[in-house]
C-alpha cells in the first residue's frame, strides 16, 4: 500500500491533534519497516480548515470565500490549513475543489468558489498556500485539484451525475481552473465521479491522459475518488474491467477504501495478461514517487510537531474571522437598518443557526456530513453579537422567537440549512426555508420590530416570496467556527464588501441559473451592498422623564393614561408604560405617543402606573411620577349627584365638588368630568388628580377615595382662574354616567 487516507469523519480516538500525529507516525513507521522503506502519503479532506480534527480552525466553505473575491486571503487560508494539517502528520490534502457549480441544487455547491470559471481559477493561490512555492518546505502539504472534470455541471445538479455538454462548453466552463492549478504545480488531481455525455470520467483516457496529462502538461499523479473506479463498468463492486479501464485511462493511484486486496490481485492479473502494460505502471509509480521525494518524505517522514500547536491557534482563528467578515454579502438593507447600533440597543436574536457551531460550519465538519450542535470549539453568531455590543445594550435569544415584543429595536433571525455533504445535500425539489425558520421569522415580524435575516446556507435559497417582509438580508454562507466575523459586519466593525459568487434565483424553477443566461435573477452574480451610512452615533444622553401620567375613562377593565411629553437631545421615539407594584415593574404598553389606553385590567383593583421615555439609541429616561388608578367594580353603572360650589375672589376661585353615590352599589374608582362654559382654567387640584384639555376638565380619584359606598359621598376640589365671568358647569359625569346636580 502506497498511501492511506482518512475519509470524512475518520479520526483516531481521541480526536485531537496529537492523537492524529501519533496515528500518522504509527502508519509511517510501519511503512518504513517494509523492504523498500518507501514512506506513504496520508490524505485527508481538509476542505475548510483541518475539519476532521476537533479543535481545528474551521474556515468558511469555498462559496463564502468566493464571495470575498480575495485570492490573497485564500492563499493565506491555504497556508494556515497546511500548518494545521502538517501539525497532525497528514501530508496530503484533498483540496481545493475547483468545481464550477452551475446548478445550485447540487449538494456540493458550497464546495465551489463560484459559478463562473474565472472565480475558481482566481482562487488557485490556495494551492501555493498549501504546498508552498515548491513542495518540501516547512508544513508543505500536497494539494489536490478536484474533481476533474465537470463535477459541477451535471444535469439537474445531480451529484455524481451526467454532465451533458459539448467539448467546447466543457473546456470553456470547467477546464480553466485546472489549467491554473497545473500551472501552479498542484501535486495531484482527483477524478470526478460524474460522467461526461454518458462516459464515466474515471474511465476517460481522453480527458485524463490526452487533455490533463498531455495537453495541460500535468506531471503530478492522478487519484481516483472513493471507490470511483467501481462505477466504470456500470455494475456495482470492483471488476477487472473497472481496474483495467481506470489505470489505462491514466489514473495513477486508486482510492480503494475497502477492497484493496482485490484491487491488487485484479491489477496484477491485468498486467500479467498484458492488458495493462508495465510502462503504464512505471509511469504511475514514477509520478507518485516524484511527489513523495519532492515533499521530503524520504528525509522527514514523521510529523513535524513544531506545527501541532497551530491547530486551532488564535492567529488562525483571527484569519478565519476576517475571512468570515469578508464573505458576508448584504443583499437587502431597507431603511439602513444595518449596521446595528452597538450601544443603547435592544436586540432580539432567534433562529436555529444563531447559536449552533455545527450549522454555521456545514458539512465536512468533524464528521463527513457534519451535524447540528457544537461539535468543536468556536464562536457562534449569537456569541459574536454578544461580544460586540456594549453594556447598555440588551441581547435576548430565543430560538423560535417567542418572547419578542415591541420594546426591541431590531430582531435578527439566523436561519437556513442544516449540514449535509455530497449527494445527501442534493435538492431536486423545493429550495426554500423550512417551516421552523418561516415560523420563527413570522413570530418576529408579528411584533412589528424590524427583522434582519441571516441565511446560513451552502447555496442561494428560494426566498423571493418572503423577502419583501424582511428589512434586511445577509448571505452568511457557511462561516465555520469564527461566527464573530458575521457580527463584525452586522455592527459595521467591518464594512461589508462581499459579492455574490453565484446568481441568486428568483425561484427554484429557474435552476440552473447562471450569469449571462438571459434569466432574471432575484440578485445577479456579483451583487452585494455596502453600508451607505456609518454606524449611528452613540447617543448616551437619556431623555428627561415624562410628566406624571393622568388617568381618564376608568372602567372596570380599562383606563386611558396621558402624560406630558419628554424632551431629549436626539429625539424621543417612544414610551414604556409600566405597572409598579411592591417595588417591581411590569410592562404594560410601548407607545410612540404620550398616551396609552390600557385594557384587560381587573375590575375593582387598585393600580399604580408610571412611564419611561425612550430615544432612537434606546436610552431610557428616569421613571415618571406614578398615578394611582382603581378600576370600577363593573357592578352596574354609577348613579350620582354632584354639588359644585365656588369661593370666588375676583379673577381666582376655588371649586369644591361633592360626589354622592345615589346608587345601591359601591363605586370603585371614579372619573369626574365636566366642561367649563367660560374660559376658566384649573390650577392645582386636591383629593384627586385634576387635568384640563381645552375646556374639558377631568378629575380622577386618589388612591384613598376611589371607593364611594352606596349613599356615601366624597369631596374633591381645585384652584382655578378666569377672566370676565365664572359661570358654573352645566353637566357632570362620573365614569361617563351623567349625574344630577345638587
Ligand atoms: C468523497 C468525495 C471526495 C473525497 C473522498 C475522500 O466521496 O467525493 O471529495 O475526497 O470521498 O473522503
Amino acid at each position: 500500500i502506497g498511501s492511506v487516507l482518512s475519509g470524512g469523519g475518520s479520526p483516531p480516538s481521541p480526536n485531537n491533534a496529537t492523537s492524529w500525529a501519533n496515528m500518522y507516525d504509527g502508519f509511517q513507521n510501519a511503512a518504513l519497516t517494509t523492504p523498500l522503506g518507501i514512506p506513504l502519503l496520508y490524505g485527508a479532506d481538509a476542505v475548510h480548515g483541518h475539519n476532521n480534527v476537533v479543535g481545528a480552525t474551521i474556515f468558511p466553505h469555498n462559496i463564502g470565500l468566493g464571495a470575498t473575491r480575495n485570492p490573497t486571503l485564500v492563499q493565506n487560508i491555504g497556508r494556515a490549513t497546511a500548518e494545521e494539517v502538517a501539525g497532525t502528520g497528514v501530508d496530503w490534502n484533498f483540496a481545493p475543489c475547483l468545481c464550477v457549480a452551475r446548478n445550485d441544487r447540487w449538494g456540493r455547491t458550497y464546495e465551489s468558489y463560484g459559478e463562473k470559471p474565472e472565480l475558481p481559477t482566481s482562487m488557485t493561490p490556495y494551492i501555493t498556500g498549501l504546498q508552498g512555492a515548491s513542495l518540501g518546505g516547512a508544513a508543505s502539504v500536497l494539494a489536490t485539484a478536484r474533481h476533474y472534470l465537470g463535477d459541477g455541471g451535471t444535469t439537474n445538479g445531480t451529484d455524481q451525475g451526467n454532465t451533458q455538454l459539448s467539448e467546447a462548453e466543457l473546456r470553456a466552463i470547467h477546464l480553466p481552473p485546472f489549467q491554473a492549478a497545473v500551472q501552479r504545480g498542484a501535486g495531484s488531481v482527483m477524478i470526478s465521479f460524474s460522467s461526461w455525455n454518458g462516459t464515466k470520467v474515471h474511465g476517460s483516457q481522453y480527458l485524463i491522459t490526452n487533455v490533463l496529462k498531455n495537453e495541460l502538461g500535468f506531471s503530478g499523479f492522478v487519484i481516483s475518488d472513493w471507490d470511483g473506479i467501481n462505477q466504470i463498468d456500470g455494475a456495482s463492486g470492483i471488476s477487472a474491467t473497472d481496474v483495467r479501464t481506470a489505470v489505462n485511462a491514466g489514473i495513477d493511484m486508486v482510492m480503494v477504501p475497502n477492497d484493496w486486496q482485490a484491487f491488487i490481485g485484479l491489477l496484477r492479473t491485468e498486467v500479467q495478461a498484458g492488458r495493462v502494460v508495465m510502462s503504464r505502471i512505471d509511469d504511475a509509480n514514477r509520478r507518485i514517487l516524484t511527489k513523495k521525494f519532492e515533499l521530503g518524505l524520504f528525509e522527514r517522514p514523521l510529523t513535524d510537531r513544531t506545527f501541532t500547536g497551530t491547530v486551532g491557534s488564535a492567529a488562525h482563528r483571527t484569519l478565519a474571522r476576517s475571512a468570515v467578515a469578508q464573505s458576508q454579502v448584504v443583499l437587502k438593507n431597507s431603511g439602513n437598518v444595518l449596521p446595528l447600533a452597538r450601544d443603547n440597543n435592544r436586540i432580539f436574536v432567534a433562529g436555529k443557526s444563531a447559536d449552533n457551531i455545527g450549522n454555521q460550519s456545514g458539512g465536512w465538519t468533524i464528521s463527513w456530513q457534519g451535524g447540528s450542535g457544537n461539535p468543536t470549539p468556536g464562536t457562534s453568531i449569537l456569541q459574536g453579537i454578544r461580544n460586540t455590543v456594549g453594556s447598555s445594550t440588551t441581547v435576548t435569544f430565543n430560538q423560535n422567537g417567542s418572547g419578542i415584543d415591541s420594546s426591541y429595536r431590531v430582531a435578527v433571525a439566523v436561519v437556513g440549512e442544516t449540514p449535509y455533504a455530497e449527494g445527501q445535500g442534493d435538492r431536486p425539489g423545493a429550495m426554500g426555508l423550512d417551516s421552523a425558520d418561516l415560523n420563527t421569522i413570522n413570530t418576529l415580524r408579528a411584533s412589528g420590530v424590524p427583522v434582519v435575516v441571516l441565511l446560513v446556507s451552502g447555496r442561494p435559497l428560494d426566498i423571493a416570496g418572503q423577502l419583501p417582509n424582511w428589512n434586511a438580508l445577509v448571505a452568511s454562507w457557511l462561516p465555520g467556527t469564527e461566527g464573530q466575523g458575521v457580527a463584525d459586519v452586522l455592527f459595521g466593525v467591518t464594512q461589508p464588501a462581499g459579492k455574490l459568487p453565484v446568481t441568486w434565483m428568483s425561484s427554484a424553477s429557474q435552476q440552473p441559473i447562471n450569469d449571462g443566461d438571459g434569466k432574471t435573477p432575484l440578485f445577479p452574480y456579483g451583487f452585494g451592498l455596502t453600508y451607505t451610512t456609518q454606524p449611528p452615533p452613540t447617543d448616551t444622553t437619556a431623555p428627561t422623564a415624562p410628566g406624571t401620567p393622568t388617568a381618564a375613562s376608568v372602567t372596570s377593565s380599562s383606563v386611558n393614561l396621558s402624560w406630558a411629553a419628554s424632551t431629549d437631545n436626539v429625539g424621543v421615539t417612544g414610551y414604556d408604560v409600566v405597572r409598579v407594584q411592591n417595588g417591581t415593574e411590569t410592562a404594560q404598553a410601548a407607545t410612540t405617543t404620550n398616551s396609552a389606553a390600557l385594557t384587560g385590567l381587573t375590575a375593582g383593583t387598585s393600580y399604580t402606573f408610571a412611564v419611561y421615555a425612550k430615544d432612537a439609541a434606546g436610552n431610557r429616561s428616569a421613571r415618571s411620577g406614578t398615578v394611582a388608578v382603581t378600576t370600577s367594580s363593573g357592578q352596574g353603572t354609577a348613579t350620582c349627584r354632584v354639588r359644585y360650589a365656588v369661593n370666588d375672589w375676583g379673577s381666582g376661585f376655588t371649586g369644591n365638588v361633592t360626589i354622592s353615590n345615589t346608587g345601591t352599589s359601591a363605586i370603585n374608582g371614579w372619573t369626574l368630568r365636566f366642561a367649563f362654559p367660560g374660559g376658566q382654567q384649573i390650577g392645582q387640584g386636591w383629593e384627586g388628580t385634576w387635568s384640563q384639555s381645552g375646556n374639558q376638565v377631568t378629575a380622577v380619584n386618589a388612591s384613598w377615595n376611589g371607593t364611594i359606598s352606596a349613599g356615601a359621598s366624597v369631596t374633591t376640589g381645585f384652584n382655578g382662574s378666569y377672566s370676565g365671568s365664572n359661570p358654573p358647569p352645566t353637566a357632570f359625569t362620573v365614569n361617563n354616567n351623567p349625574c344630577t346636580i345638587a
